[in-house]
């Protein structure tokens, strides 16, 4: 992605690994913007872990990545113990397995490396060589089960998107939470790139705020029309023929095609639904738990109560502060996910194609 630093334009990504040989994982630390361009360093399976419990990164590809480079990580730091090198590297998995429950990218990372590295102590390959083959294996993850997956989503998605469409999108699936490019705003980007005049609705997405802060920067940061509106005028919008079409993105896919994604996504997708608007959801396979029938299968995550009290932002005077905006003595509830039902959904923009809700589950698959 590219991104303008004191009017220089630079190329970066939102996670990448900075030192391979030693493991150094650099993120875009995603608290800070759009205010401030910060990237944070994790030089162990504990800091990657942090940084993806604490929203440094987030977004379920680049949680996905930052787990493929965690998992690279806790090979590095059971090498130094070669006796019990096994039962050392799955040990460290669990401090990542245990940061975000919800989002599937992130088990489908660890599961592929695991049995990846699995597969080589089983055949004999000497610790050495394991750290090397288990370096190139996170990063070859990172740039075809994510990038390049999301290139082809791009391509296949920029179809639904017609010259003058005003697009609506939820919640933050682009280059921040898919280390480039993005899942939802792929399509996006393809169509501008092509040429087609769009404007991009994005909704704010309280508590965190992930369109109005991210979404919104990094559209237009690429020129893209781009406006932010409160998730409350969404209905209004498609009731007035604002909103031709929606693309959000995924958290976890079930099989059945119900879909797990940012809080208010469900509200959207009633809405679109009883207005006749196209409603799209694009993720990459990763995405698709193939052990979960249902919506009602998976874990939500539901975060602190201060995440609603509390607002983040810039002060007028160019001073960062956190904002109480709920009295003291309320108590406040904050589910960060909720489930879109199939039968709401057009379909799903895979790396396959366009794919109807009910034969998603057909291409799921285990890592
Ligand atoms: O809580 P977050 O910010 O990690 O949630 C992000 C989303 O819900 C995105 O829409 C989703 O991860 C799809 S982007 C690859």
């Amino acid at each position: 992605m590219k991104v303008r630093v004191d009017d220089k334009e630079i190329e970066t990504r939102a996670i990448f690994l900075e030192d391979p040989i030693n493991g150094i994982v650099r993120m875009i630390d995603q608290r800070f913007l759009p205010w401030r361009l910060v990237f944070y360093d994790s030089a162990s399976v504990e800091e990657t872990s942090y940084a993806i419990r604490n929203f440094i990164v987030r977004g379920a590809l680049t949680i996905g990545a930052a787990a493929a480079f965690g998992a690279y990580q806790a090979v590095l730091e059971a090498s130094r113990n070669s006796t019990q090198f096994l039962s050392e590297f799955i040990n460290r998995l669990e401090l990542l397995k245990n940061t975000r429950p919800t989002a599937y990218n992130l088990f489908h990372a660890l599961n592929s490396v695991c049995s990846y590295v699995s597969g080589l102590v089983e055949a004999g390959v000497s610790i050495r060589d394991v750290v090397k083959s288990a370096r190139e294996f996170a990063i070859n993850y990172v740039e075809n089960e994510i990038i390049e997956k999301n290139k082809k989503i791009g391509e296949i998605g920029e179809k639904v998107i017609e010259n003058e469409f005003k697009v609506l999108t939820h919640c933050n699936a682009g280059a921040l939470a898919a280390v480039d490019i993005g899942t939802a705003t792929a399509p996006i980007y393809y169509a501008h790139r092509r040429g087609k005049k769009i404007t991009v609705y994005v909704s704010e997405t309280r508590p965190w705020l992930q369109g109005a802060r991210l979404t919104a920067w990094e559209l237009s940061q690429a020129g893209i029309e781009v406006y932010v509106i409160s998730d409350n005028a969404v209905g209004y919008l498609m009731q007035t023929g604002e909103i031709d079409v929606v693309i959000v993105g995924a958290d976890r896919i079930c099989k059945n095609g119900d879909t797990i994604n940012k809080i208010g996504t469900y509200k959207i997708a009633l809405a679109a639904h009883d207005n006749g608007i196209p409603f799209y959801v694009a993720a990459p396979s990763s995405t698709i738990d193939p052990t979960a029938s249902s919506g009602r299968e998976v874990v939500v995550e539901e975060r602190s109560e201060d995440e609603i009290h509390f607002v983040f932002g810039e002060l007028e005077n160019g001073m960062l502060a956190r904002v109480r905006i709920t009295p003291m003595d309320v108590r406040a509830k904050n589910p960060i996910f909720d489930i879109t039902p199939a039968r709401l959904i057009t379909g799903f923009i895979t790396e396959f194609g366009i794919i109807e809700p009910d034969s998603i589950g057909a291409i799921a698959r285990q890592s």
